[in-house]
């Protein structure tokens, strides 16, 4: 949710923020803007996409070797050219990027109004700046004192980087609650919401810590926390190739990610599935892979696509650990007062580990004594800091909004930790286990056979994509797969969607089937294959469509159903990972027939880290 990118160093800050700030569009896309200091300090801002930004700068005078910049996805303020960042203090001097909210921004705003500050923005970002002028303004004291003074009395989260025409060669940035890297290089350095503007100029990077405020100046950094002690910054290694981040001769990221999740399961495997041997390695949990043998219930924590992993989990941890497992809205989870006992399992699942849901559910069970695992993907995220232990998904960076091979990778890891506690705790029997895991192992064959339906998928694509609704069912282990369906097709395409328990649509849905309503059931061959037969009977009997996804040789379903989409076969608990590959391609194909924007759909951002 909104990206920042800021440079300081000796190269043409304006290319390298622009560039960067389209790497990060995925974060937000509703305006953009930067800041450079040209003879003074000058800022360019714009409604709309960063294209939009860069075609207004063509004919300026961008030369600048420091400026930051800024792609928004609107919280407080409607998209427009005035709310759009960088902001400007009263006086002029000090400008700023801000990725977060300001909880207290309003009583801040009415102090400064009073004072006799005027804005020109609705924006929270704006009172941010004038309280940090306010402050500098009456104290002797630096800048960056300002900067900390005021960080001890803003509440909300914040990234920020601020300039000043003051202080024309330096940065000051901070951070709590929404990410913030620093790519170090020669005499030079990059700052960004994540490495992904970075990667092409250098792979040392120091992820800046909560409540911490950096000082760039000189070609020198410097950090100290809010409560004014010297931090020393830890630089380490990002692994991360640029082909990664781009789209790599696909039309959108979404279908090259798509594509890719036969290799993000394996890259998922690397180093702790050894199938011959029947081992899982997994050293992200190990001080606490007792406690979950233990444990007497298990917690899971996420929110949108990654809590439907998290509903697939419960069936894995509850099939093969016999352990009970909740699994929560983080959103409302940390909003009751839910019972958590001392030495219980939570789990949080997220890609890009600052869903701030997330973490404040997290933050919240670690306060009652829970021990707090996290599967994130991306590395050094805050999620993952947070987390007691983790293990990390590696699918690669994911830049489509909509989630896809995030979810697979998510999958992986949970089936290992879960088939791993359970051999552990006695629970699978030992040959099941070695089958499981050689199926397992068989996973990325499998995707890649179900990823060749996308011609199929397409033309069924072309049938339904004018419908304004879509129902989907499954049943068992395909149930979270029917929800993850109907989200991927409501976010890209705009259609309404629902995901349901397939028996669960006589309660009320069946209600809305006639033949205008197209139903795409995922029913392969399983334990509940009987009962999921006997649905698209009661869907095809009120006249409804169904697009079925079946097992391959299925030979039944087809002589009853509109479409059918095979895909291979594998253990029933095994299946989510492919039974939802066809459900990306579906949505992804109507989205795009329907001319909608698959990689940035509307009002929606990646990373969502306001609540
Ligand atoms: C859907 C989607 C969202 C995210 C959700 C959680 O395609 O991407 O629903 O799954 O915002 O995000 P993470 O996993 O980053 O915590």
């Amino acid at each position: 949710m909104c990206g920042i990118v800021a440079y300081v160093g000796h190269q043409n800050a304006s290319e390298i923020i622009i560039k960067g700030l389209k790497r990060l569009e995925y974060r937000g896309y509703d305006s953009a803007g930067i800041a450079l200091m040209n003879d003074g300090l000058k800022v360019y801002k714009k409604q709309g996409k960063v294209s939009e930004l860069e075609a207004h700068l063509k004919d300026k005078n961008t030369k600048s070797t420091i400026g930051i910049g800024h792609t928004r996805w609107a919280t407080h303020g409607a998209p427009s050219d005035l709310n759009a960042h960088p902001h400007f203090s009263e006086s002029g001097d000090l400008a700023i990027i801000h990725n977060g909210i300001i909880e207290n921004y309003s009583s801040l705003k009415t102090d400064l109004e009073n004072k006799g500050y005027t804005f020109k923005s609705e924006t929270d970002s704006e009172v941010f700046i004038n309280f940090i002028e306010d402050i500098y303004k009456n104290n002797d004291g630096t800048l960056e004192e300002a900067v900390r003074l005021a960080l001890t009395k803003v509440i909300g989260a914040y990234a920020i980087v601020i300039m000043s025409t003051n202080h024309p060669n330096q940065l000051i940035a901070a951070r709590k609650g929404s990410p913030l890297v620093i790519g170090v290089g020669k005499d030079e350095f990059f700052l960004a919401s994540d490495a992904t503007p970075i990667v092409e100029y250098t792979n040392e990077v120091i992820y800046v810590n909560d409540y911490e405020i950096a000082l760039i100046k000189d070609g020198e950094i410097s950090i100290r926390d809010t409560k004014d002690v010297k931090t020393t910054p830890y630089i380490q290694k990002v692994d991360m190739e640029l082909e990664a981040i781009e789209k790599g001769g696909f039309e959108h990221f979404m279908l090259k990610e798509i594509f890719e999740q036969p290799k993000s399961i394996k890259d998922c495997f690397r180093g702790r599935l050894i199938a011959d041997e029947a081992k899982l390695v997994l050293g992200g949990i190990r001080d606490y892979a007792t406690a979950l043998i233990n444990a007497e219930r298990i917690v899971i924590v996420a929110c949108g696509t990654s809590w439907h992993a998290g509903l697939v989990a419960e069936y894995i941890f509850e099939e093969f650990c016999r352990i009970p497992v909740e699994v929560e809205y983080a959103s409302e989870f940390r909003y009751r007062n839910p019972v958590i006992k001392e030495g219980d399992i939570v789990f949080a699942i997220s890609q890009s580990g600052e869903t701030a849901d997330t973490l404040a559910a997290m933050e919240l069970a670690k306060s009652k004594g829970a021990i707090v695992l996290g599967v994130c993907n991306v590395v050094g995220s805050s999620i993952s800091r947070v987390s007691h232990e983790g293990v990390y998904t590696h699918a690669g960076p994911e830049i489509g909004v909509a989630s896809t091979k995030a979810f697979t990778a998510q999958l992986t890891v949970l089936t290992m930790i879960a088939l791993k506690t359970a051999l552990r705790k006695g629970t699978i029997a030992e040959q099941r286990y070695r089958e499981i895991l050689v199926d397992l192992e068989n996973i990325p064959k499998k995707v890649e056979k179900a990823l060749k339906t996308d011609e199929q998928v397409k033309k069924i694509a072309e049938i339904y994509k004018d419908a304004r609704n879509f129902l989907y069912l499954g049943r068992g282990y395909n149930f979270p797969v029917a929800l993850e369906g109907a989200l991927k097709l409501k976010e890209i395409s705009y259609i309404h969607a629902e995901g349901y328990p397939a028996a669960e649509m006589k309660h009320g849905p069946i209600a809305l089937i006639d033949e205008e309503m197209p139903v795409v059931v995922i029913a392969t061959r399983d334990s509940s294959y009987d009962k999921i037969v006997s649905n698209i009977q009661e869907v095809k009997a009120r006249k409804g469509k169904v697009i079925a996804v079946v097992s391959e040789g299925d030979s039944l379903i087809p002589g009853m159903v509109d479409h059918t989409i095979e895909v291979p076969g594998t253990h029933e608990s095994l299946m989510p990972m492919v039974s939802t590959i066809p459900l990306q391609l579906l949505s992804y194909h109507i989205a795009v027939m329907r001319g909608c924007n698959v990689d940035q759909p509307r009002n929606l951002a990646k990373s969502v880290t306001v609540e």
